[in-house]
């Protein structure tokens, strides 16, 4: 089954654990170290409001180069 998962953030959530660690939760969706941030973010600063699709390697593509890649990467969850 293909998911389309939506991520509209540009930064990442900041969870404090009970010990007082910041871990830096990725709520942009390319990270390469995902579930954590690994500052990937960066390279959604300038989406703006059009609607971005990134592919497995984070590189940006327009929807309609995403639909027809061959390899699409998708996340069973
Ligand atoms: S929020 Fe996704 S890499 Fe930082």
């Amino acid at each position: 089954m293909t998911r389309l998962i939506k991520h509209s953030t540009d930064k990442p959530f900041i969870h404090i654990t009970p010990s007082g660690d910041k871990v830096k939760i990725c709520m942009c969706g390319i990270s390469k170290t995902y579930p954590f941030c690994d500052s990937t973010h960066s390279k959604t600063k300038d989406e703006g409001s059009q609607l971005c699709c990134y592919d497995k390697d984070g590189n940006r593509l327009s929807p309609e180069e995403w639909m027809y890649q061959e390899d699409k990467e998708t996340i069973d969850v």
